[in-house]
């Protein structure tokens, strides 16, 4: 058995969490841990939200409430779309707590105490209309390179220029729109120029993906000291009796990722019940580390943090950082602040979590930017989970309880063809392993799909059906080595779709045990009762897709939501060739032998007709007498048990669906037009 201590990047508790970042670390982390638990390993996955920095104190600002309101409100959100997407971490902490702060102060302290600190004054733009310092970022200006007048305080989007801080000419906040200043601030830096031998030795040492490797090994070339305190009121307080130290706080990146330790400690007393369990994660050598994250973490993790923890000294360094490239979404970037997302929460609710999953898992960047579309993501999903494992999953079981007593029957002799599904079985499991642990994990599932299909090419020629009353132990070794693969097949797909996995298992009776066990054909399966079984799956259908093309269509637009859904608008033309008049109720009468039906004759101004109404249940006849009502005038001519009815009156439906017919405010002429 071997120990893995998993993290998930720490999310910034600024908004709610989108297929992008799900795609990007989230799915993958969870899939990636799962898979070991039921491979039986130690494995814990913790995750928590990543609560200080300029960009949480600036939304805040935009919502009109403070940072401490915006991160609670974030917080509960974020854990509750994980929650709802099935994202199964052992423990979701945050940095905003006492525990926290201590941790990420003690860090602080100890690279202090080892001489891996020091404190230099240097200039910084300041806005002096909101009274702050202003990161390079939210500072725009001309570009001293090539002119560009809208370049930001670091690089230049048009000439991809560094900038220093001072280049930068008539430097605007990007904020208030006001001329900044560069302001002396006295800041402490992480002599990361000194590490840069073993970080070099580090990252050569590791098999990462390459381009993550690439990245760290270009980076650590350019090494330089790095500014780890910021002017901001919002975070971490720097813990140095220094009056130099007053109103400034530890960068964001310098104390989220010691949020990845605090959080397992958290876990260590509140749910492992044992204040010491999270030592051998973060302390023992043998425990593998592994990092998932986005590529725009990749520096962080791959050489800020593991020099963190080197110059620290206490803790191991990453064993692996399986970092991802972005998620597009229909050809465009997502963006939180444009509102172009699909939400976790919302897809959920649409197709249901594991559909959600699935379709989201299908397009993990693993090497490249990939490119999420709802229709092939969809079309996709319902061939290869509800057609290919789903289905099979129904027809073996049903056939089982239908004509084989509800039980695995016992096989007879193995044709060539059963040995060769069984030994597939046990070489996808395999191969299926091996990408896994190399994190490959499209790669795995094309493997579970691959022998999903095998399967149902198997069934589908041995036709069972046929077979059970010509050749019935033909039948019950089908059935025997379907009942195998599914149980094989049930392991690989669970990482992906765990909840309907564990209802699989459910109906099939076999309890969640290891995957080795799970995919190794096992003869004592004779014999073995199953349960009842339903469909694990529904298709999400064509209409659906098209919803989700249209609404994604009108937010790529920007265009304000339609009201009731995705109802589409008409135009006044459209509107224009209904005719609706007023009417005057001249007589009602039941028709016999119904129980809602009224037949009414009205005055139209010039002329009289008569109308089929569905209200007697609702009113009585002479209720309606000498009401004046408004119909649809141009309607076809319509035969209702026998009378012809010549127009349509209007109602509304009340809570319980009721009629509760229209009628004018004021009494106007028979015939009067409504528009
Ligand atoms: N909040 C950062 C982001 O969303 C990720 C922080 S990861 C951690 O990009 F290591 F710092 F925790
Ligand atoms: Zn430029």
């Amino acid at each position: 058995m071997r120990r893995y201590m998993i993290t998930s990047a720490l999310p910034y508790a600024n908004g709610p969490i989108h297929i992008g970042h799900l795609a990007g670390a989230y799915l993958p982390a969870d899939i990636f841990t799962r898979f070991l638990r039921l491979k039986g390993e130690d494995v814990i996955h913790i995750c928590g939200t990543d609560e200080h920095g300029v960009a949480i104190t600036l939304r805040a600002v935009q919502e009109g409430i403070s940072p401490k309101e915006l991160v609670d409100k974030y917080h509960e959100r974020i854990k509750s779309d994980f929650e709802k997407f099935g994202i199964s971490f052992d423990h979701f902490s945050r940095t905003s707590t006492p525990l926290h702060h201590r941790n990420a102060q003690n860090f602080f302290l100890k690279l202090h105490d080892k001489g891996y600190l020091y404190k230099r004054s240097m200039k910084q733009y300041y806005d002096p209309k909101m009274g702050r310092f202003l990161p390079d970022r939210y500072v725009v200006g001309t570009c001293p390179y090539c002119g560009y007048e809208d370049a930001k305080g670091d690089q230049c989007e048009r000439c991809g220029r560094q900038i220093e801080p001072g280049e930068l000419k008539d430097p605007r906040s990007a904020l208030s729109g006001e001329p900044v200043i560069l302001k002396d601030t006295v800041h402490w830096f992480f002599k990361l120029s000194d590490l840069k031998e073993p970080l070099r030795e580090y990252v050569s040492s590791k098999d990462w993906k390459p381009f993550v490797k690439e990245f760290a090994l270009s980076w650590i070339e350019e090494l330089r000291d790095r500014a780890i305190t910021r002017d901001l009121e919002w975070g971490v307080p720097v813990p140095l009796d220094d009056p130099d130290a007053k109103g400034k706080v530890l960068y964001v990146w310098f104390d989220a990722p010691i949020g990845y330790i605090s959080a397992t400690m958290e876990w260590a007393s509140q749910v492992k019940g044992d204040p010491d369990a999270w030592k051998p994660y973060w302390m023992d050598p043998e425990t593998v580390l592994v990092h998932f994250i986005g590529k725009d973490n990749i520096v962080f993790h791959t050489v800020i943090w593991p020099a963190m923890l080197y110059a620290h000294g206490d803790y191991i360094l990453p064993t692996d950082v399986p970092a991802n490239a972005f998620l597009n979404l229909q050809g465009r970037k997502l963006s939180t602040s444009k509102g172009y997302a699909i939400w976790a929460d919302e897809l959920v609710e649409s197709v249901g979590q594991d559909i959600a999953r699935y379709a989201v898992a299908l397009y993990i960047p693993e090497k490249n930017d990939s490119d999420f579309n709802v229709r092939e993501a969809f079309t996709r999903t319902n061939a290869e989970l509800v057609d290919n494992f789903g289905n099979f999953a129904q027809r073996v079981l049903s056939f089982i309880n239908r004509y084989m007593d509800g039980r695995v029957p016992e096989p007879k002799t193995l044709t060539e063809e059963d040995e060769r599904l069984l030994k597939l079985l046990r070489e996808t499991a395999k191969r299926y392993e091996e990408l896994m642990l190399r994190y490959e994990i499209r790669l795995a599932l094309r493997e579970a799909v691959n022998l999903g299909a095998e399967a149902n090419r198997y069934y589908e020629h041995q036709a069972p059906w046929k077979l059970r009353k010509g050749d019935p132990d033909r039948a019950s070794t089908v059935l025997y080595v379907a009942f195998q693969i599914l149980r094989g097949l049930s392991a690989m797909f669970y990482p992906y779709v765990p909840a309907s996995v564990r209802r699989l298992w459910g109906y099939m009776n076999v309890s969640p045990e290891s995957f080795s066990d799970l995919t190794t054909p096992n003869p004592d399966l004779a014999g073995h009762p199953i349960g009842r079984s339903e469909p694990l799956y529904r298709k999400v259908d064509e209409d659906k897709i098209r919803q989700w093309e249209e609404e994604l269509r009108r937010r790529a637009e920007g265009r304000e939501p339609e009201s009731k859904g995705a109802e589409p608008r008409i135009g006044y033309e459209d509107f224009a060739k209904v005719k609706l008049r007023v009417a005057k109720v001249l007589s009602a009468e039941r028709i016999p032998k119904t129980d809602k039906l009224l037949k009414l004759t009205i005055d139209l101004g010039d002329e009289r007709r008569t109308l089929v109404a569905g209200l007697g249940h609702v009113y009585e006849p002479e209720d309606l007498v000498g009401k004046s009502i408004v119909v649809v005038a141009n309607l076809q001519p319509k035969k209702l048990r026998g009378v012809l009815s010549d127009g349509m009156l209007l109602a509304a439906h009340d809570e319980e669906g009721k009629p509760v017919i229209l009628t004018v405010e004021r009494e106007v002429p028979p015939g009067s037009e409504v528009s």
